[in-house]
């Protein structure tokens, strides 16, 4: 960000001729900037923060949602993107994180906590 707004200020130093046009280009480039990062922001899709409610429909305790979420998160995404409940059945969860467990290095209680959290926002 800073960088890009440098190097455009110093495209104004530099070529001091052309100053309105560029500030007229600047300008037009803020907008568009903060009107592509508001889309974006809109259009990720999040993952879902575990609440009393899903925890007691489910029949689990939020403290062991947390972290299934915190775990899931922190040894699932460093590899691809983290992949939200809705995209695969319950099966194919149970084979993913199966094959996923040795990649995540995580142990079969973590393993555990991250497909309950996954199958919990389904
Ligand atoms: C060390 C890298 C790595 C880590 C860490 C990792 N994965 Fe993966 N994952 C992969 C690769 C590579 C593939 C695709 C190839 C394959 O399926 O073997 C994949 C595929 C997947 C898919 C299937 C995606 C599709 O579109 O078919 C799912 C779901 C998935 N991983 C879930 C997880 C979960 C859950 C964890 C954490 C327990 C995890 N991954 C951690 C490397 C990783």
């Amino acid at each position: 960000m800073k960088s890009v707004w440098q190097a455009h200020r110093q495209t104004r130093g530099t070529h001091g001729f052309f100053r309105r046009g560029v500030r007229m280009n600047v300008e037009k480039m803020k907008k568009w900037y903060f009107i592509g990062l508001a889309v974006m922001l809109a259009c990720s899709p999040a993952l879902y923060i575990p609440t009393q409610e899903v925890a007691k429909r489910k029949n689990l305790n939020i403290n062991s949602l947390n972290e299934g979420r915190r775990l899931y998160t922190g040894h699932c995404g460093s590899c691809h993107r983290l992949h939200l409940p809705g995209e695969f059945g319950e099966q194919a969860w149970r084979s993913y994180t199966n094959s996923m467990q040795p990649r995540a290095k995580v142990t079969d209680e973590e393993k555990r906590l991250i497909l309950d959290y996954i199958l919990a926002g389904k």
